[in-house]
């Protein structure tokens, strides 16, 4: 598949043959998305959210980026996240990392590559935060497939230290967050067994109060 052309091609037939299966689909997702999964991912061209899940267009809300990184200050990230949270209602934000992962790869390396390196920074210090547990592990691979699970257990933790996820909360809204690693070799998804629910599994500090207007134009002034 190298050509442009091909796609047009694959996208003509692949619209035949979902309106020859049921003719109503396009219709249907057109006055409606009400799917009920967030999913955060990798960019790896090997870790496609739907196919992996066997779900159909209109059913997962998509973000991707490399590493599937939720950084507090990504507004893209956010953004999503408070799409999905506040209009669609997800009630389930999947975060998935792969064994495998040539971002974890870099981050844990010390090569540069680039301005990427910036967006990677991050790992390094979920690295430097799990240090001992790490360079305990000896051999390389399973050292690298131990980094993309904890990434992905700290991505899960960032996304609950949102005020989107917080609040949501705090509004009585079920959501559940949960943390998944993916292996390339056999297409399978492993569950970290992070399923996190509620408030009370978050550490204290990270704990934010209801937005209260007087108190934040006091602290602003
Ligand atoms: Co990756």
């Amino acid at each position: 598949m190298t050509r442009i052309q091909d796609l047009f091609e694959n996208n003509k037939a692949w619209s035949k043959r979902q309106m020859e299966s049921d003719p109503d689909f396009f219709n249907r997702l057109t006055t409606l998305q009400k799917p009920k999964f967030l999913w955060i991912g990798c960019s790896d061209s090997r870790v496609p959210a739907n196919q992996i899940l066997g779900l159909k267009p209109g059913e997962v809300f998509v973000h991707r980026n490399v590493a599937n990184l939720v950084v507090h200050s990504d507004l893209n990230c956010l953004s999503v996240l408070q799409y999905a949270v506040e209009v669609l209602q997800v009630e389930h934000i999947i975060v998935c990392g792969h064994y495998g992962c040539g971002g974890i790869g870099a981050a844990c390396s010390n090569q540069q590559f680039g301005l990427i390196d910036n967006w990677l920074r991050s790992i390094k210090d979920t690295y430097d935060r799990y240090r001992s547990e790490i360079e305990a592990i000896p051999d390389q691979a399973s050292r690298h497939d131990r980094m993309c699970e904890l990434n992905v257990l700290t991505q899960v933790m960032n996304v609950c230290h949102t005020t989107i996820v917080q609040n949501a909360w705090a509004r009585g809204q079920k959501l559940e967050v949960h943390g998944l690693v993916y292996r390339l070799t056999d297409g399978l998804l492993h569950d970290l067994a992070v399923h996190i629910t509620s408030l009370d599994q978050i550490e204290d500090i990270y704990k934010l109060g209801r937005l209260d207007r007087r108190k934040t134009d006091a602290a602003a002034g």
